[in-house]
């Protein structure tokens, strides 16, 4: 029987590499990601319009897709935004804004899922996170919290579901090759890569491997907030 996945966030980045890599390894894919106005079914994947703050929304969606396929194997709590600014010049809205999605969503999505994956007795629970919720960076106050608070949120989980034969991960990219950083102007791009031992950014698919290898191949990592960052720790 194929393995069921839920991805948030899988329209495009680092989420819409996750989706293709989960469904090269034959796995029934479910895009929940706020860019879409009506549901679609492209290339055999299902997406669905969620945002990640809506919980009834998503209790519907994730009640209706257990209805169609009895089961979810795996969620990939991908969506994620960006709203720099030093704390001096950001707003409430700023600060609720990437709590809400980055990790509130993530609440919303497990709490909804979790019963069921309890209920099944198996399921993996994928959290991105980044390298600046380890380090912190000038202008991310909002998000660097936001993805610390994930990785604290990841292991209470894991510590939680271990009995279950749940295994809950973060995964913490550095820099990756998407629209979040393609906005970064050229030299603070610059300064970035100087810092960055592999010399780049990662590419989206750089990330998804990472993430379907712990989706697919893993039954005794759980708690750990995985680093995919080319070696960058701001030395
Ligand atoms: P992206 O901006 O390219 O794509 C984000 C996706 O999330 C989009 O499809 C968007 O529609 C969806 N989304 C945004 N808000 C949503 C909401 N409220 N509800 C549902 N869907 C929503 O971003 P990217 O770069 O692919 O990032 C993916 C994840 O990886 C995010 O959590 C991000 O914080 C994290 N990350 C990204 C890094 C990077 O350098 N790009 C580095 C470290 C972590």
């Amino acid at each position: 029987m194929k393995k069921i996945a839920l991805v948030t966030g899988g329209a495009k980045g680092i989420g819409k590499a996750i989706v293709d890599e989960l469904v090269s390894n034959d796995v029934v894919t479910v895009v929940l990601d706020a860019r879409f106005d009506e549901p679609a079914l492209i290339d055999g994947i299902e997406y669905i319009a969620v945002d990640v703050r809506d919980r009834d929304k998503i209790k519907a969606v994730i009640d209706g897709v257990v209805k169609k396929y009895g089961k979810i194997d795996i969620a990939i709590n991908n969506a994620g935004i960006v709203r720099d600014r030093t704390l001096k010049n950001m707003t409430s809205e700023d600060w609720d804004d990437v709590i809400a999605v980055n990790l509130t969503g993530i609440f919303n999505v497990s709490k909804e899922i979790v019963p069921q994956m309890i209920a099944q007795k198996s399921g993996a629970i994928i959290n991105l996170s980044s390298v600046i919720g380890k380090t912190g960076a000038i202008g991310q106050a909002n998000y660097a919290a936001a993805k610390a608070g994930v990785i604290g949120f990841t292991k209470s989980c894991a510590l939680e579901l271990a009995r279950h034969n749940i295994c809950v991960n973060a995964v913490c990219p550095g820099f990756v090759d998407t629209d979040m950083t393609r906005g970064i102007p050229a030299d603070i791009k610059e300064k970035i890569v100087s810092k960055i031992p592999v010399g780049r950014f990662a590419t989206p698919q750089e990330i998804a491997k990472v993430v379907s290898f712990i989706a697919l191949h893993n039954s005794y990592i759980t708690g750990q907030s995985i680093d995919v960052n080319g070696g960058l720790f701001w030395q």
